[in-house]
């Protein structure tokens, strides 16, 4: 008997996580032996934690502010999400990102033991951000009601912090993604950022990507227009970002740039379901101490 009702398009267990339809099996297995190049730079994160802002500002540093071209084309395709097949547009991630002219930036939402096995015998560089679990399982909750690719959920809210909680949502357990990759925060090419200090300063959370990426010569102005190019309300508005084409989102029920606060959490969340998300935190991250920020 299943525990939670709401079924994914294509759901399947890989590995002993749960994954759609738009991740089936032969792409997870073919994902592992994905060539990485040494000058590649991968977008780690677990979903909703802002990703796509991530990779709108990382194209941008290392295209050294090319927003000409930033204007032509979907983020969607600039920036490839390796272990998607796009069963609408008929768009393969890893055959996108084979075809792709170096420098690549690429997209995964993949926990460390799923993600290609050249990416630590490789220079490559890996920025992996962070979000506070709260606010990302809240943007999870209306990501999945908006999206018919996760089938519309159509539970309540409760019941979504239970699946979030038990690692039932697509791409398994947030748990499990943040531990493995924490893990590895001390590899000098991995770099972790937090959703909410690029909420407080974006600019010299820019200034840091383009020094680990090799681009420190980026200058103010450039960090200036990616900033200004990359606010909430820019990307909302901009059909290259806000994935309104792209995604099977109905904006009508929640688009992908939603909120983009720090906090929306406490506009969900009772305090009950507070302490208990809390408890389940303190036992599952035990011995972590990941300086995650619930208010800013
Ligand atoms: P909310 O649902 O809380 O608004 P992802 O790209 O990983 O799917 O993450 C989507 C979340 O990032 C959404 O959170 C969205 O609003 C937020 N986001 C996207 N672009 C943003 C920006 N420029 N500034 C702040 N938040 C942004």
């Amino acid at each position: 008997e299943r525990k939670f009702a709401h079924v994914l398009p294509g759901e399947h267990i890989y590995k002993g996580r749960l994954f759609f339809g738009y991740s089936p099996q032969e792409i997870l297995d073919a994902v592992k032996n994905f060539n990485v190049r040494e000058d590649d730079v991968f977008i780690v994160t677990y979903p909703k934690a802002g990703t796509t802002w991530l990779q709108e500002i990382v194209w941008l540093v290392v295209n050294e502010g090319n927003l000409q071209k930033a204007t032509e084309m979907q983020v969607y395709f600039r920036s490839p999400f390796l272990e998607f097949k796009d069963l609408v547009l008929n768009e393969v991630g890893l055959d996108l990102a084979e075809s792709m002219p170096s420098p690549r930036v690429i997209k995964t939402h993949l926990p460390l033991d799923l993600a290609p096995s050249g990416l630590f015998t490789s220079k490559c560089k890996k920025i992996v951000l962070f979000r506070n679990p709260k606010d990302q399982c809240v943007s999870y909750f209306h990501f999945y009601r908006s999206s018919s690719s996760f089938g519309n959920y159509q539970g309540d809210w409760p019941e979504f912090l239970e699946m979030f909680l038990d690692g039932h949502v697509d791409h398994g357990s947030w748990f499990d993604f943040t531990k493995g990759w924490w893990s590895k925060k001390d590899n000098p090419d991995v770099l972790i950022l937090f959703y909410e200090n690029m909420k407080k300063d974006l600019r010299s959370e820019i200034k840091k990507i383009a020094h680990f990426v090799g681009r420190s010569s980026v200058s103010d102005e450039i960090v200036d227009s990616i900033a200004d190019h990359c606010s909430f309300e820019s990307m909302r508005s901009n059909p290259m970002t806000n994935h309104h084409d792209v995604y099977s989102i109905d904006k009508e029920i929640s688009p992908l740039l939603r909120k983009g606060i720090v906090g929306d959490w406490e506009d969900h969340f009772t305090t009950d379901q507070s302490e208990r998300f809390d408890a389940e935190y303190a036992q599952k991250m035990a011995g972590t101490e990941i300086p995650f920020q619930y208010h800013i």
